[in-house]
Protein backbone atom coordinates (compact mmCIF):
# COMPACT_ATOMS: atom_id res chain seq x y z
CA UNK A 1 0.00 0.00 0.00
CA UNK A 2 1.33 3.28 -0.95
CA UNK A 3 2.48 5.32 2.39
CA UNK A 4 -0.92 8.12 3.39
CA UNK A 5 -0.71 11.47 2.73
CA UNK A 6 1.10 13.34 5.66
CA UNK A 7 -1.32 16.28 6.70
CA UNK A 8 -0.83 19.16 8.85
CA UNK A 9 -3.37 21.26 10.07
CA UNK A 10 -3.36 24.55 11.04
CA UNK A 11 -6.55 26.59 12.98
CA UNK A 12 -7.72 29.28 14.73
CA UNK A 13 -11.43 28.43 16.16
CA UNK A 14 -14.07 26.28 15.78
CA UNK A 15 -12.25 23.28 13.65
CA UNK A 16 -15.80 21.91 12.10
CA UNK A 17 -13.51 21.66 9.03
CA UNK A 18 -10.73 19.51 10.90
CA UNK A 19 -13.51 17.28 12.28
CA UNK A 20 -15.57 16.37 8.59
CA UNK A 21 -11.63 15.42 7.41
CA UNK A 22 -11.00 13.49 10.64
CA UNK A 23 -14.85 12.11 9.82
CA UNK A 24 -13.35 11.62 6.58
CA UNK A 25 -10.17 9.67 7.38
CA UNK A 26 -11.96 7.57 9.62
CA UNK A 27 -14.65 6.25 7.50
CA UNK A 28 -12.19 5.80 5.12
CA UNK A 29 -13.31 8.61 2.17
CA UNK A 30 -9.96 9.75 2.86
CA UNK A 31 -6.76 8.07 2.50
CA UNK A 32 -4.88 10.46 4.59
CA UNK A 33 -3.18 11.12 8.01
CA UNK A 34 -3.55 14.20 10.36
CA UNK A 35 0.04 14.25 11.46
CA UNK A 36 -0.48 17.08 13.54
CA UNK A 37 -2.86 20.08 14.19
CA UNK A 38 -1.63 23.45 15.19
CA UNK A 39 -3.46 26.29 16.66
CA UNK A 40 -2.43 30.40 17.15
CA UNK A 41 -5.53 30.33 19.27
CA UNK A 42 -5.25 28.07 22.93
CA UNK A 43 -8.62 28.33 23.35
CA UNK A 44 -9.97 26.73 20.31
CA UNK A 45 -11.99 24.37 20.00
CA UNK A 46 -10.74 22.66 17.14
CA UNK A 47 -7.74 21.37 19.40
CA UNK A 48 -10.09 19.72 22.01
CA UNK A 49 -11.67 18.04 18.75
CA UNK A 50 -8.22 16.73 18.09
CA UNK A 51 -7.29 15.16 20.80
CA UNK A 52 -10.53 13.40 21.05
CA UNK A 53 -9.07 11.38 18.02
CA UNK A 54 -5.35 10.76 19.42
CA UNK A 55 -3.80 13.55 17.19
CA UNK A 56 -1.61 15.73 18.50
CA UNK A 57 -1.95 19.12 19.11
CA UNK A 58 0.48 22.41 19.10
CA UNK A 59 -0.75 25.40 20.34
CA UNK A 60 1.57 28.33 18.78
CA UNK A 61 0.57 32.22 19.81
CA UNK A 62 1.74 34.49 17.00
CA UNK A 63 1.62 37.02 20.36
CA UNK A 64 5.04 34.75 21.58
CA UNK A 65 6.79 35.55 18.49
CA UNK A 66 8.48 38.76 17.89
CA UNK A 67 6.77 39.15 14.10
CA UNK A 68 4.93 36.90 11.83
CA UNK A 69 8.12 35.99 10.22
CA UNK A 70 9.52 34.37 13.23
CA UNK A 71 5.93 32.64 14.21
CA UNK A 72 6.08 31.15 10.76
CA UNK A 73 9.68 29.95 11.04
CA UNK A 74 8.56 27.98 14.33
CA UNK A 75 5.23 26.76 11.92
CA UNK A 76 7.59 25.38 9.27
CA UNK A 77 10.12 23.73 12.02
CA UNK A 78 6.93 21.99 13.45
CA UNK A 79 5.96 20.80 10.07
CA UNK A 80 8.53 19.84 8.33
CA UNK A 81 9.99 17.39 11.62
CA UNK A 82 6.20 15.89 11.15
CA UNK A 83 7.17 15.17 7.44
CA UNK A 84 3.41 17.09 6.50
CA UNK A 85 3.24 16.74 2.92
CA UNK A 86 0.69 19.00 2.69
CA UNK A 87 -0.66 21.74 5.15
CA UNK A 88 -4.24 22.61 5.58
CA UNK A 89 -5.64 25.96 6.28
CA UNK A 90 -8.88 25.12 8.32
CA UNK A 91 -10.20 28.49 9.70
CA UNK A 92 -6.34 29.93 10.50
CA UNK A 93 -6.82 33.55 10.08
CA UNK A 94 -3.23 34.54 9.77
CA UNK A 95 -1.70 35.52 6.47
CA UNK A 96 1.55 33.52 5.70
CA UNK A 97 4.76 34.76 4.87
CA UNK A 98 6.70 33.92 1.69
CA UNK A 99 8.91 31.85 3.78
CA UNK A 100 5.78 29.61 4.52
CA UNK A 101 4.79 29.97 1.09
CA UNK A 102 8.19 28.63 -0.45
CA UNK A 103 8.88 25.97 2.10
CA UNK A 104 5.53 24.15 1.11
CA UNK A 105 5.18 25.55 -2.37
CA UNK A 106 2.16 24.25 -4.27
CA UNK A 107 1.36 22.75 -1.03
CA UNK A 108 -1.14 24.49 0.64
CA UNK A 109 -4.67 24.16 0.74
CA UNK A 110 -6.85 27.09 2.18
CA UNK A 111 -10.92 26.85 2.52
CA UNK A 112 -12.94 30.17 1.77
CA UNK A 113 -16.71 30.31 2.33
CA UNK A 114 -17.06 32.66 -0.34
CA UNK A 115 -17.54 31.51 -4.25
CA UNK A 116 -13.79 33.63 -4.97
CA UNK A 117 -12.49 35.64 -6.37
CA UNK A 118 -15.86 37.25 -5.05
CA UNK A 119 -15.71 38.47 -1.51
CA UNK A 120 -12.13 37.90 -0.06
CA UNK A 121 -11.00 38.11 2.96
CA UNK A 122 -12.59 38.53 6.25
CA UNK A 123 -16.68 37.57 6.69
CA UNK A 124 -17.39 36.31 3.39
CA UNK A 125 -20.59 35.47 4.24
CA UNK A 126 -21.34 38.90 5.71
CA UNK A 127 -20.13 40.47 2.22
CA UNK A 128 -22.32 38.26 0.29
CA UNK A 129 -26.06 39.33 2.24
CA UNK A 130 -25.10 42.94 2.57
CA UNK A 131 -24.22 42.69 -1.34
CA UNK A 132 -27.46 40.97 -2.37
CA UNK A 133 -25.71 38.36 -4.28
CA UNK A 134 -27.92 35.41 -5.38
CA UNK A 135 -25.59 32.66 -5.27
CA UNK A 136 -22.33 31.89 -2.85
CA UNK A 137 -21.11 29.36 -1.30
CA UNK A 138 -17.14 27.98 -0.89
CA UNK A 139 -13.51 27.34 -2.35
CA UNK A 140 -11.07 25.24 -1.76
CA UNK A 141 -7.70 26.94 -3.19
CA UNK A 142 -3.94 26.68 -3.12
CA UNK A 143 -2.63 29.77 -0.87
CA UNK A 144 -0.43 32.14 -3.28
CA UNK A 145 1.25 34.86 -1.89
CA UNK A 146 -2.23 37.17 -2.40
CA UNK A 147 -5.24 36.89 0.14
CA UNK A 148 -7.25 34.12 -1.10
CA UNK A 149 -5.99 34.67 -4.77
CA UNK A 150 -4.29 31.06 -5.52
CA UNK A 151 -5.79 28.38 -7.98
CA UNK A 152 -8.89 27.15 -7.17
CA UNK A 153 -9.62 23.48 -6.54
CA UNK A 154 -13.28 23.07 -6.27
CA UNK A 155 -16.19 25.22 -5.71
CA UNK A 156 -19.61 24.99 -4.18
CA UNK A 157 -22.28 27.08 -4.70
CA UNK A 158 -25.41 27.74 -2.19
CA UNK A 159 -28.56 29.98 -3.04
CA UNK A 160 -28.88 32.92 -1.29
CA UNK A 161 -32.25 32.85 0.83
CA UNK A 162 -34.21 36.65 0.82
CA UNK A 163 -33.95 36.33 4.69
CA UNK A 164 -31.04 34.92 4.71
CA UNK A 165 -28.65 36.91 7.62
CA UNK A 166 -24.63 35.77 7.72
CA UNK A 167 -25.38 33.05 10.22
CA UNK A 168 -27.90 31.57 8.73
CA UNK A 169 -25.64 31.73 5.15
CA UNK A 170 -22.59 30.46 7.07
CA UNK A 171 -24.23 27.34 8.17
CA UNK A 172 -25.12 26.43 4.93
CA UNK A 173 -21.89 27.32 3.07
CA UNK A 174 -20.38 25.45 6.15
CA UNK A 175 -22.17 22.21 5.23
CA UNK A 176 -20.68 22.13 1.31
CA UNK A 177 -17.47 22.93 3.01
CA UNK A 178 -17.33 20.02 4.98
CA UNK A 179 -18.45 18.21 2.03
CA UNK A 180 -15.53 19.81 -0.78
CA UNK A 181 -12.12 20.19 1.42
CA UNK A 182 -12.05 16.37 1.91
CA UNK A 183 -12.89 15.68 -1.50
CA UNK A 184 -10.04 18.33 -2.33
CA UNK A 185 -7.61 16.41 -0.11
CA UNK A 186 -8.24 13.40 -1.72
CA UNK A 187 -7.63 14.50 -5.41
CA UNK A 188 -4.10 15.71 -3.96
CA UNK A 189 -3.25 11.91 -2.44
CA UNK A 190 -4.70 10.53 -5.95
CA UNK A 191 -2.10 12.92 -7.50
CA UNK A 192 -4.85 13.88 -9.64
CA UNK A 193 -4.17 17.82 -9.45
CA UNK A 194 -2.14 19.42 -12.34
CA UNK A 195 -1.59 23.07 -11.76
CA UNK A 196 -0.70 25.56 -14.96
CA UNK A 197 -0.36 28.80 -14.22
CA UNK A 198 -3.06 29.83 -12.10
CA UNK A 199 -5.40 27.09 -13.21
CA UNK A 200 -5.98 23.74 -11.35
CA UNK A 201 -6.76 20.68 -13.90
CA UNK A 202 -7.78 17.66 -12.21
CA UNK A 203 -6.98 14.79 -14.44
CA UNK A 204 -9.07 11.96 -15.63
CA UNK A 205 -9.60 8.49 -14.12
CA UNK A 206 -6.27 6.91 -15.66
C1 LIG B 1 -14.97 28.39 7.74
O1 LIG B 1 -16.21 28.89 7.32
C2 LIG B 1 -13.88 28.76 6.77
O2 LIG B 1 -14.32 28.77 5.43
C3 LIG B 1 -13.55 30.17 7.23
O3 LIG B 1 -13.56 30.09 8.62
C4 LIG B 1 -14.49 29.09 9.02
C5 LIG B 1 -13.78 28.14 9.96
O4 LIG B 1 -14.70 27.25 10.50
N1 LIG B 1 -12.28 30.60 6.73
C6 LIG B 1 -12.06 31.86 6.35
O5 LIG B 1 -12.88 32.73 6.42
C7 LIG B 1 -10.67 32.10 5.80
N2 LIG B 1 -10.59 33.38 5.18
P1 LIG B 1 -14.23 25.96 11.27
O6 LIG B 1 -13.19 26.42 12.30
O7 LIG B 1 -15.47 25.46 11.93
O8 LIG B 1 -13.64 25.01 10.28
Amino acid sequence: MADLLKLGVLISGNGSNLQSIIDHIEKGSLKAIIKIVISNNPDANGTIRAKKHGIPVVILKHTDFKNKEDFDLELIKILKSNHVDLVILAGFMRILTPAFLKAFSHKIMNIHPALLPSFPGIHGQKQAVEYGVKISGCTVHFVDEGVDTGPIIIQSAVQVLDDDTEETLAARILKKEHMIYPQAIQLFADGKIEIKGRKVRIKAQE
